[in-house]
């Protein structure tokens, strides 16, 4: 691994996918080793799919337990009902939740099936504030730069609320919703830039060619609403695990 400072953030270059996914699995492993009742904020995307496998591998092996962890996912589309089999819900259970320790009631993610998302959005910033804030965030990017949804040109003092997706987003995840299945959302709950920003440590993760032109802008483009995710370069405690393929050229 190489690493690089840019701005206030660190850039860690891994070989390949495998790499970066263990280095991930194994902050978060020191994390709850450090401190088990742990506030950690949780992704979703095809990114997270193999870092899931790896930690629900391999935690206890490694001595772990997230039975006094707490967790806040980004974001969920809405509306959608949890047990959707494409809700962010039915992601976390299949992927992560149904196979370790965690308690049910430790785990927090938006409702894409709330009555009044206005009031859903003000609660869980009031259950992050409760929780005493996120440890550590994972994040991943989209293509166009957003970070949980919070799409290009959304204020970096958003907290968490309902937005509308972006045609390149519902375009990447279209894919998550096959034909046979109930339609895309069209908008989202997501926690906000400033939420985000409010953690102690940020992580995102980018593996892969299609990540290139998206980092390529978070790093080296000003810091701009309109790629979200180069506001992490002003928080001082973020950093970018990414692999060759999706530096590309860059350093
Ligand atoms: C999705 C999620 C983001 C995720 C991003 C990248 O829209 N809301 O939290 O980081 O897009 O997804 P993927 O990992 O599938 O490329």
């Amino acid at each position: 691994m190489r690493s690089k400072r840019v701005g206030g953030l660190t850039v860690e270059v891994y070989r390949d996918m495998r790499e970066l996914i263990n280095a991930a699995a194994e902050l978060l492993f020191s994390q709850l080793r450090s401190k088990k009742e742990s506030v950690i904020g949780l992704a979703t995307g095809s990114t997270f799919l193999p870092f899931y496998a790896y930690v629900s591998a391999n935690y206890r092996k490694e001595g772990i337990s997230f039975r006094d962890a707490v967790t806040f996912n980004l974001d969920e589309y809405y509306p959608i009902a949890n047990e959707d089999s494409n809700s962010y819900h039915s992601y976390m259970t299949a992927n992560l939740f149904s196979k370790i320790d965690i308690q049910a009631a430790n785990v927090h993610i938006p409702d894409g099936s709330a009555v009044n998302p206005d009031l859903e959005v003000m609660e869980y910033e009031g259950a992050i504030l409760r929780a005493g804030g996120i440890d550590l965030q994972f994040l991943g990017i989209g293509r166009n730069g957003h970070i949980g949804f919070n799409e290009p040109g959304t204020s970096f003092e958003s907290r968490t609320h309902v937005t509308s997706l972006t045609d390149s987003t519902l375009a990447a995840n279209r894919p998550f919703f096959p034909d046979s299945g109930s339609p895309m959302p069209v908008k989202a709950i997501t926690m906000g830039i400033a939420t985000i920003l409010s953690a102690h440590r940020l992580v995102l993760l980018a593996f892969g060619k299609t990540k290139s032109d998206a980092l390529y802008a978070a790093l080296n483009g000003p810091v701009t609403k309109e790629v979200p995710a180069s506001v992490l370069r002003k928080h001082g405690k973020a950093t970018f695990m990414v692999d060759e393929d999706a530096l590309g050229e860059m350093f």
